[in-house]
């Protein structure tokens, strides 16, 4: 298979995302977007996983702002490292972390990986669409290189940062318009389709125990993870950027309708709310429909059993 590009805000799902499309598919590259985290908490958790599970893929730093909106994290459910975890050890040391510093733009390499295409890419989007919609206004050219821009974003149905809207769509609402507007092939996970999706205590407990390097560094991640669920009264926890990277490496574990995407920007109580109508007759996307929940849920987390 093609390698493919990760565009990502670089949470405790995120990673999850990485070290499963890591499993299955080659990655050329990684940008950076500010989301979970400010751009510089990003980089310093990109940099840690890099180094603790050995990346060999070059990583970029992209936009520290969203493209008009106020900057807005989830670091007040995520914590200031945007990966909460179990135990007192951190998950990485400073000098895990000190390749942050050397991430260049990500811009060109971005362009250039487009412009060498002699097929349509795939570009997995984990965060907001803040780079992309950058790459859209500055090399319009480039976007029919992109053959799936498979994104974990938007809420057909309540939201997670809002009431109404999910935080990827909410952080960079504006970017998402610039790109519904050109065209770009955006395969939509939803939150009603990551949803579905479910991790409890017996998965922290058996990564624990399984044999991979960093299999206990993952329990210690997704055990924190978990406890947002947990402390909310709920057992069990939605993974939602791996869902996107199964989609993506997986496809037949999908339904994909088409349907004509739009994105609130100006709402006062529904800003970066997607809405989605399937039955109109000029669909700009695909949302996910639906999918096999227990097959991408083996899949997600016998790769972090085995990293
Ligand atoms: O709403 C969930 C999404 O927002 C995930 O991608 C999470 O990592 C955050 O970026
Ligand atoms: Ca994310």
């Amino acid at each position: 298979m093609a390698g493919i590009w990760i565009d990502t805000d670089m949470g405790s799902d995120d990673a999850f995302a990485v070290v499963l499309a890591a499993r299955h598919v080659p990655i050329d590259g990684m940008s950076l977007v500010a989301g979970n985290a400010p751009l510089a908490q990003v980089a310093r958790n990109a940099a840690g996983f890099g180094t603790m599970l050995q990346w060999d893929f070059p990583v970029f730093a992209g936009a520290a702002r969203p493209v008009i909106g106020p900057q807005e994290t989830a670091q007040r459910i995520l914590g200031d490292s945007a990966l909460p975890l179990r135990g007192e050890a951190p998950l990485f040391d400073a000098d895990a972390c000190a390749g942050a510093a050397s991430f260049g733009p990500f811009l060109p390499p971005l362009s250039a990986w487009l412009e060498g295409a002699d097929e349509p890419r795939s570009i997995l989007a984990l965060g907001p669409l803040t780079n992309l919609a950058i790459l859209a206004l500055a090399r319009p050219d480039l976007l029919d290189r992109i053959g799936r821009l498979v994104w974990m974003g938007g809420a057909v149905g309540r939201g997670n940062h809002t009431p109404s809207a999910e935080f990827n769509a909410f952080a960079d609402p504006e970017a998402v318009q610039i790109l519904l507007d050109r065209g770009v092939a955006l395969h939509l996970l939803d939150l009603d389709a990551c949803r579905r999706v479910l991790i409890d205590e017996a998965d922290v407990t058996a990564l624990a125990a399984a044999e991979g390097r960093n299999s206990v560094a993952m329990a210690q991640l997704l055990g924190g993870y978990l406890d947002i669920a947990l402390s909310r009264g709920r057992p069990a926890m939605a993974l939602y950027d791996p869902v996107a990277a199964a989609a993506l490496i997986a496809p037949e574990l999908f339904t994909f309708t088409p349907a004509r995407i739009q994105v609130e920007c100006s709402g006062a109580l529904t800003r970066g709310r997607t809405v989605t109508d399937f039955t109109s007759p000029r669909p700009n996307g695909w949302l996910a429909t639906d999918l096999d929940a227990p097959a991408i849920r083996d899949r997600c987390l016998s790769a972090l059993a085995q990293v």
